[in-house]
């Protein structure tokens, strides 16, 4: 694996390296240089720390890095898609992407496209994995170890992808992370069922900023995103909740741990500061350090991903056959309803009532003017009381549009019927992965067909019984009642 887009993809042997590398080049400097070799730095979005600290990164290690700082001068003005944009640095044969973007996703989306690195720099509310592996860097230097400490998260959990990726990392880390936010605030559920479920253990969550001051040994500050919250006066109200809601001032460190470490990702927000100025020459203020730490930590990202590259993470998910064979008992399909007088074609039986409309919409069907169907609803069943069937005469579906049947559709059994007989009968499962089949619900996601990205929509299904199928891009799980079909 060589790109670096999200937390979920890097295993624990992933990041010790890469916090080793960086302690090597802290102490001996670069290890080899990749002169000449062209970067393209597109930042879409505002950034002074990530943008600076990977181009100084880029150079120092010999490459000819250009691109943009923020999306205004450019095309995407315009209302160019991302991915024209994108490509465009590979006619002049880049090596690697480092990109930021607002939409939660494009990172994904674009390496998805191209054929070289793509470093991710901050994709929407979702993930800034080098943020986390500098911030771990800095932890490693100022305590020695991970394992054992105690790390608070404070501030916007909801919007705050340092975060997000932060706790990511904590998977991967004997660790124990403290969540400190009001509720509209809070780390979104999935993230926290995510964590909880890896780890087999709870996160403790609370709004108890002191009791998080004086007990914790990493105290990780954010910034609240102003510029993530919903446009209009719903967002301007949920803002006003919680802007200014945790100040730590000096005096508040007065019973904290000796040893505590204070972090942020910088930048802190000078009309509601964060983190008071009188903070800052506190000994426990590591923030300058750690921004200081993301030009190495970038250096060996750097060269870690055009080198050997990352072992990644395994992902577990659901990877059964899709097609289950049933019997065929008396090879013949009668029954009093007409829609069993198919000679040739698809019998789709023990619908559940009620669902037929839909697996013709799941199907194409109704959509595709040379196929006839018949639909038959509420039929008696012997089995099931009622159901629904469906008959497609001269047409045998194969068994990827078969599949498809699983959304919405456990019970179905189908018949391929040849000459009056039933070649073959069988059940489907949903595929592991749900191609262009359901749409994501996250709003700033880049398969959202309103941002118009023209990402295709591809899920994984990560668990049959009870479903749950997760974006490959914004990483939201989804379950059936939530499933929105394309
Ligand atoms: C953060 C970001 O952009 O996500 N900054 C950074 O990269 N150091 C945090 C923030 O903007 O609040």
């Amino acid at each position: 694996m060589q790109n670096v887009i999200s937390m979920r993809d890097f295993s624990r042997l992933d990041l010790d390296t890469i916090i080793d590398n960086t302690l090597k080049i802290k102490r001996d400097g670069i290890p080899n240089k990749l002169t000449d070799i062209p970067v393209a730095s597109l930042f879409f979005e505002a950034s002074t720390r990530t943008r600076t600290s990977f181009e100084t990164a880029t150079r120092e290690l010999g490459m000819k890095v250009h691109g943009f700082a923020g999306k205004e001068g450019t095309s995407v003005m315009k209302g160019e898609p991302l991915l024209d944009t994108v490509r465009m640095f590979l006619e002049y044969e880049d090596q690697i992407i480092i990109m930021r973007h607002n939409l939660n996703g494009a990172a994904r989306f674009v390496a998805d496209n191209i054929d070289v690195p793509v470093l991710n720099g901050g994709d929407g509310s979702a993930n800034h994995p080098t943020q986390t592996m500098l911030d771990l860097v800095t932890i490693q230097e100022e305590f020695g170890r991970i394992d054992g400490l105690k790390i608070a998260l404070v501030g916007d959990l909801k919007y705050g992808r340092t975060v997000h990726s932060l706790l990511q990392a904590c998977e991967l880390y004997d660790v124990e992370p403290w969540l400190v936010a009001p509720q509209n605030i809070m780390m979104p559920k999935w993230r926290i069922e995510d964590y909880q479920r890896e780890v087999g253990k709870k996160l403790l969550i609370t709004s108890d900023f002191m009791k998080a001051i004086e007990t914790v040994d990493v105290l990780y500050m954010t910034r609240i995103q102003r510029e993530r919250f919903p446009k209009g006066p719903e967002g301007d109200v949920d803002y006003a909740k919680v802007s200014g809601i945790f100040n730590l001032h000096a005096e508040m460190l007065k019973k904290a741990k000796p040893e505590l470490i204070i972090l942020h990702p910088l930048p802190r927000y000078k009309h509601n500061l964060e983190i008071s100025m009188d903070v800052d020459c506190s000994p426990h203020a590591k923030y300058i350090q750690q921004a200081g730490n993301g030009l190495p930590t970038r250096q060996a990202v750097i060269l870690k991903a055009l080198g050997e590259g990352f072992e990644g993470r395994k992902k577990d998910y659901a990877n059964n056959e899709v097609w289950q064979n049933i019997r065929v008992v008396n090879g013949a399909k009668k029954g009093e309803h007409f829609v069993y007088r198919i000679n040739n074609g698809t019998l789709i039986d023990h619908i559940e009532p009620g669902r037929g409309p839909e697996v013709l919409k799941i199907l194409g069907l109704q959509e595709d003017k040379d196929t006839t169907y018949i639909l038959a609803r509420n039929l008696r069943s012997k089995r099931y009381i009622c159901k629904d069937v469906i008959g497609v005469p001269n047409i045998e579906l194969n068994e990827y549009q078969l599949s498809r049947l699983g959304l919405v559709s456990s019970m179905a059994t189908i018949n391929i019927i040849r000459d009056n007989n039933v070649f073959k009968k069988g059940k489907v499962s949903l595929p592991p992965v749900l191609d262009r089949l359901v749409e994501c619900q996250t709003t700033n996601c880049v398969s959202n067909p309103e941002t118009h990205e023209f990402a295709p929509s591809k899920f994984y299904v990560e668990s049959r019984n009870p479903l749950i199928a997760r974006c490959h891009y914004c990483e939201t799980p989804t379950t059936r009642k939530d499933l929105k079909l394309l």
